[in-house]
């Protein structure tokens, strides 16, 4: 690995962020070990766009365009010319209007995942194709009562969804909480993963990686590869993590420091879960505190054994250096260091959505998720189709509540996305989830099974489920559903 150039320590030196302690200053060190990547530059947010009034319109262009990419200049996708795209933050009764304009060689979208919001018309509408040189107005009208948390965009044109996002398209959307939260510090952390060419451009992924998931080489944090930030001990962080990553899950940890789960994906819990360690499927999302004391913590992430192909080699081997899977790899590096700061109040108990254990179920239904030879071919299916656009696979009644077994029939795991209606996990393998959770993706492990309800409550219309491993999704393992 290579060691921090001078001019990366000029810029260290020359860049704080508000709240910095000094102590950091002039603590340069290289780490050599491939397990340990040289440690980068202080850490960026993306640029942010806040609602006001009710509203936030923002114009969201994805283009190609040389972007700043782990440190150096990449030929890349982005969104407005930066990866992760801007971040956006709006409130629960708030209209979100975005126009999208298409400046890429091919066909793209938009989705909003984890909102609870209309997929018809202009709304969270995956069928609509925007054309190179198109635009889209989208316009997605939140309800009074939607959910606070991390949600996130990105592209969702069916066939190059894994090919657009490993290049760069996609950014995170904060719904802000009813109650505020005090922190000291609130940061969003965009998780991706992607592989660079000798030239500096982002990979072409082999047939072989897709089948599997391709995960890319370099697992990046907003875009930088192991940045570093610093904070004082005793502040609380707010720290939104979305796993952006086309296959690849993320064990995190942050050892040294005390973390609590406020929430995944939609779900919350009534007062902070302690964590030790945190599992992010592709698509989840982590609304976490942190609780800094003195010391370095690295963020790093494990090596989670997400099962294998009938004769095929494992996935996830292939990271630049850090396959040691004691260690994982370091994602962000930061340093807490000076005088303590004053604690800020406790959290006020959280608004959980509602519980469906006890609700009246309307149908029950099973989706088997399959990758599988067939004729000599590997196929990518749910209930033995594999996705059609024209074809409407699941019908449901507006307003019921209904229960789903989600079944793998492989060895290799699957997680399970549903747009719109959020998903109460109620069970899993035959165990009961305690407690239950919502969430918008949910593991499917190997040759398993996950029982959830859904309330199809209002919003009526078209929309997906799928797997989120989006290579898997572009290959077929995707259904339609109609809410009517
Ligand atoms: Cu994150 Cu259907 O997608
Ligand atoms: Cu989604
Ligand atoms: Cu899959």
């Amino acid at each position: 690995m290579q060691p921090i150039s001078r001019r990366q320590v000029l810029l260290l030196g020359g860049f704080g962020i508000a709240g910095t302690a000094a102590g950091g200053a002039g603590l340069v060190w290289t780490l050599t070990s491939p397990d340990h990547p040289p440690m980068g530059s202080e850490l960026t947010q993306p640029p942010e766009e806040w609602s006001a009034n009710g509203q936030l319109q923002v114009r969201l262009e994805a283009a190609p365009g040389q972007m700043l990419l782990a440190g150096q200049q990449t030929a890349a996708l982005g969104y407005n010319g930066g990866i992760p795209g801007p971040t956006l933050r709006v409130r629960a009764g708030d209209v979100l209007r975005i126009r999208l304009v298409n400046n890429l060689a091919q066909a793209t979208n938009l989705h909003v995942h984890g909102l609870h919001v209309s997929p018809e018309g202009s709304g969270d509408n995956v069928f609509v194709a925007v054309d190179p040189g198109g635009t889209f107005d989208y316009e997605y009208k939140l309800p009074l009562d939607h959910p606070p948390g991390v949600y996130w965009y990105h592209p969702h044109h069916h066939g190059v969804v894994a090919d657009q996002i490993f290049a760069g398209l996609f950014g995170a959307i904060i719904v802000e909480d009813p109650v505020p939260i005090e922190s000291s510090v609130d940061r969003v952390l965009v998780i991706s993963d992607t592989t660079l060419d000798g030239l500096g451009n982002i990979a072409a992924v082999p047939g072989m990686e897709r089948l599997m998931g391709r995960e890319g080489e370099l697992i990046l944090v907003n875009g930088q590869s192991n940045p570093k930030f610093s904070a004082r001990p005793g502040q609380r962080e707010r720290w939104r993590i979305v796993n952006a990553c086309v296959a690849r899950y993320l064990r995190l940890r942050l050892d040294g420091q005390q973390l609590q789960l406020l929430g995944l994906d939609s779900g919350r819990f009534p007062t902070p879960e302690k964590v030790d360690e945190l599992l992010l499927t592709p698509g989840n999302r982590a609304d976490l505190l942190v609780t800094t004391a003195i010391g370095n913590s690295v963020l790093r992430t494990f090596y989670q054994d997400r099962g294998t192909m009938e004769g095929m080699m494992s996935p996830g081997r292939r990271t630049r250096g850090p396959a040691n899977q004691s260690d994982g790899t370091a994602l962000a590096t930061l340093h807490v260091t000076g005088e303590p700061v004053a604690t800020l109040p406790s959290v006020p108990t959280q608004k959980v959505p509602g519980d469906l254990r006890s609700a009246t179920v309307a149908a029950r239904r099973q989706f088997v998720l399959a990758a599988g030879m067939g004729g000599g071919l590997m196929s990518f299916t749910i209930n033995g189709k594999k996705f059609n656009e024209t074809r409407t696979d699941t019908t449901v009644s507006a307003g019921d509540v209904e229960e789903w077994t989600l079944i793998n029939s492989g060895p290799m795991d699957h997680p399970f996305h549903l747009h719109i209606w959020p998903m109460l996990i109620i069970e899993e393998n035959g165990h009961h989830k305690y407690p239950a959770i919502w969430q918008d993706v949910v593991n499917v492990p190997a040759n398993g099974r996950v029982k959830v309800r859904i309330a199809f409550k209002d919003f009526s219309g078209r929309s997906v489920y799928h797997c989120h491993i989006l290579d898997h999704e572009d290959l077929g393992m995707m259904g339609a559903i109609e809410v009517r």
